[in-house]
């Protein structure tokens, strides 16, 4: 019975174990993993740990909860630090801090760059001026210390591959790079030729690539990012398995617009793809028009885009790509507009370590056709189409002119030397000829100093085509120019026609006409009123036009500034010329009944007939040098101004010639001291006579 007893307390012993066992494995057995059964029970940003009948919530790193005390939850989520503004000066000083989801970036601003490169390492690095860094750079044998920056930043990301920077380094990446080759908002002095610097921009433009990989992460879903700064303008698109998109994506940087079909580029590259689209500023000054090879004179007419696929293995594209570029300036119709690519076979070669060879990589540098071609194009912006993916532009084409028939062009030559000599001999006359209180020249001589000046700079107008400012200068310095000679022929008529109308009133009143000062301030003021306003309102509007001068742009009328004047003046010029006419009316009537009075008149209508039309109508031929006739007779009549101003004023000045006699039989001092002058101040010698007569 004892036995039995024991028996059965171990057996219910044992019994109660097995129990224990059997309960804690049902218990273990029926656990719920809380992690699995609800993915979001931590709330967002937290790694769950599920731990018998409970679970644990670590927050990610760079995250922490609200509230500490209570477990994380939707409710109580893992938040985000802003370690940029709960720690400031984590970076350093004059540093830019950038707060992300989880962590924060480091970078620097515009002017400055990191002392240890792209990378930023936290506690060692800090912002230094790009000049300060240039200064230190040692550049191997034959290297810039510009093109050695970019070589050493370039290098860095190739060492880097994977590395992932955030937009404010990205942007400061392409400020910095832009800033040393001398071109961009930033620059100080622009060091580029105007023949461009191809090998700095394809140089540029690999870092660009690179640059724009390390913006991409892997497995990145859907996104749409931008990068916005004074240098560059960029966006970026990136598509990931799964994420709904539309058949094709639409870019755009700086107002022009790429579509690309970024769905079927994901499917031959497992799913995801990406495609990035910017300018950046000053690269046309690197990527010059004129690594395009043509016959014609071509003129870069946007800016320089350029279409980046980053971090995909299969670029091959399946449709063409859509660009839709904006004109820099309306298109006028003589042109043709080209869409064009950079084509740099060599880019990926030799940069950075050295092993460059400036020769060879020139060779294969060009704005090339080939896989482009214009789709659309009206006088604001061209639809380029294109069946691969590069650094694009838009180039027009503007037909040479006929070559410059040498004939015409030695004719000119030789006549406006010509000219110019007998303006010359004109103005010495007039300088010497000044202190005589007979003869008031102010209005001539300086008719004639702005003519000979404006025949001058023309000689020499088409050789600064090229450089803007020097340009810009030269169109403004003739457009003041000529309309000071058409206000000083004016004064000069205007002068004419007071003294004529006096004497034949037989009044006498101050003899010299108008006034110096108020001479000076029309005949100078008035053009530079016109050419100022002109300026303030559309002050590109001078420089190189399409015909390779410096002169004023077509555009937006703007020739008016110098036409309107022009016609104004010509048109007064006519009244007073007939008014003119209509003064010495008596004396033209009694032409028969003195021979020598009569001869006289006629001289005078001569000369004033004569004067309007050289002066006036030659610039009305001009306009009709259609046939090899009209251009002789046109280069004839405009360079010889000078010529025909010697012989009016000069040869045909009996006044004038007295002088020139007095000089040549050395008489002149002699003469001076007798005391002889004649004490009757006048407009010219003519008018003397008409004095007398009418007096
Ligand atoms: C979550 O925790 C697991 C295991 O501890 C770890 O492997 C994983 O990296 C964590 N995830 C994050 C985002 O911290
Ligand atoms: C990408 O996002 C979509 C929704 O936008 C989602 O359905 C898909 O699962 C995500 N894919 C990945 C890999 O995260
Ligand atoms: C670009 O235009 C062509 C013809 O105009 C069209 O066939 C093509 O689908 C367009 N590409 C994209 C990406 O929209
Ligand atoms: C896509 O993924 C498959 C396996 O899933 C792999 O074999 C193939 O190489 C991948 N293709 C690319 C372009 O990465
Ligand atoms: C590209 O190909 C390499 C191997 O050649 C592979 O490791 C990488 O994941 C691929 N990248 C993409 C985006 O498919
Ligand atoms: C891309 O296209 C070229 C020819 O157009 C072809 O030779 C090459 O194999 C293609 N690449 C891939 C990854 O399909
Ligand atoms: C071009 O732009 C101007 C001004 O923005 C506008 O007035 C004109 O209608 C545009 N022309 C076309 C064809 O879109
Ligand atoms: C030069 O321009 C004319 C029209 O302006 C064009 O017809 C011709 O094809 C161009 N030449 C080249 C080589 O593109």
């Amino acid at each position: 019975m004892e036995n039995c007893k024991l028996n059965c307390k171990t057996h219910i012993q044992s019994c109660l174990v097995s129990c224990f066992f059997c309960v804690s494995f049902l218990s273990y057995l029926a656990d719920v993993d809380e992690c699995d059964k609800d993915a979001t029970v931590c709330g967002p940003n937290a790694n769950c740990t599920n731990s018998i009948g409970s679970y644990i919530c670590t927050c990610f790193p760079g995250f922490r909860l609200n509230n500490p005390g209570v477990i994380a939850s939707v409710s109580n989520p893992c938040t985000d630090i802003d370690e940029c503004s709960e720690t400031p000066g984590i970076c350093g000083r004059q540093t830019v801090c950038t707060n992300v989801p989880g962590t924060f970036y480091c970078s620097c601003p515009d002017g400055f760059y990191p002392s240890t490169g792209i990378v930023w390492t936290l506690g060692v690095s800090f912002c230094k001026s790009l000049q300060e860094i240039l200064d230190e750079i040692k550049p191997p044998e034959g290297q810039t210390k510009e093109r050695a920056f970019l070589g050493n930043m370039n290098q860095q990301l190739k060492d880097n591959t994977g590395i992932i920077l955030p937009e404010p380094t990205v942007a400061n990446s392409f400020s910095a790079s832009m800033e040393v080759s001398g071109v961009g908002p930033r620059a100080r002095s622009i060091r580029v030729s105007s023949e461009g610097d191809g090998e700095t921009g394809s140089v540029i433009l690999g870092i660009s690539d690179r640059l724009v990989s390390a913006m991409v992460q892997p497995g990145q879903n859907q996104t749409k990012r931008t990068v916005k700064s004074p240098t560059v303008d960029l966006s970026l698109e990136t598509i990931g398995p799964g994420s709904n998109n539309a058949e094709s994506s639409s870019l755009s940087a700086k107002g022009n617009i790429m579509e690309i079909n970024l769905e079927s580029l994901a499917k031959n590259n497992n799913g995801s793809a990406a495609a990035a689209f910017m300018t950046l500023n000053g690269m046309e000054s690197l990527l010059s028009h004129q690594y395009f090879e043509t016959e014609n004179r071509t003129e870069m007419y946007s800016d320089v885009i350029t279409a980046v696929l980053p971090s995909m293995n299969n670029t091959n594209l399946t449709e063409p790509v859509n660009f839709t570029i904006h004109h820099k300036k309306t298109l006028t119709e003589s042109g043709l507009v080209t869409c064009v690519y950079w084509e740099d076979k060599t880019e990926e070669t030799g940069m950075g370590d050295g092993s460059e060879k400036g020769g060879e990589k020139t060779k294969t540098m060009r704005w090339s056709v080939e896989g482009c071609w214009v789709a659309f194009t009206n006088e604001n912006y061209t639809v380029c189409s294109c069946s691969h993916l590069s650094t694009f532009a838009l180039i027009m084409q503007i037909g040479e002119p006929p070559p410059e028939d040498p004939f015409l062009e030695w004719l000119n030559r030789i006549c406006v030397i010509v000219g110019l000599f007998f303006f010359g001999l004109a103005i010495l006359t007039f300088l010497l000829c000044s202190w005589n209180p007979k003869i008031n020249n102010t209005a001539r001589l300086h008719l004639c100093l702005s003519l000979s000046l404006s025949h001058l700079l023309l000689l020499w107008n088409d050789k600064y085509v090229e450089e803007e400012l020097a340009c810009t200068v030269m169109a403004g310095l003739l457009h003041f120019l000529v309309v000071a000679s058409f206000v000083w022929m004016l004064l000069e008529a205007l002068q004419l026609y007071l003294l004529v109308r006096r004497l034949s009133k037989v009044q006498v009143i101050q003899r010299d006409g108008l006034p110096r000062p108020l001479l000076y301030l029309i005949g100078y003021g008035v053009p530079f009123v016109i050419v100022g306003t002109s300026a303030l309102v559309y002050s590109d509007g001078y420089g190189a036009t399409e015909a390779d001068v410096c002169w004023l742009s077509r555009q937006r009328n703007f020739n008016w500034a110098l036409t309107g004047p022009v016609i104004a003046v010509l048109g007064l010029n006519w009244i007073l010329f007939c008014a003119t006419l209509w003064s010495l009316r008596p004396t033209l009537a009694n032409m028969k009944s003195d021979v020598s009075q009569s001869k006289d008149t006629r001289l005078i209508v001569f000369k004033i007939v004569a004067q309007f039309v050289i002066l006036g109508c030659t610039w009305i031929l001009g306009l009709y040098q259609t046939n090899l006739f009209f251009q002789v007779l046109f280069i004839i009549l405009n360079s010889q101004q000078g010529t025909f101003l010697f012989i009016v004023h000069c040869v045909l000045n009996k006044e004038v010639r007295e002088e020139y006699v007095k000089w040549l039989t050395c008489s002149f001092n002699k003469h001076r001291e007798g005391g002889s002058v004649k004490d009757a101040p006048s407009v010219s010698e003519d008018m003397d006579k008409a004095e007398e007569r009418t007096g």
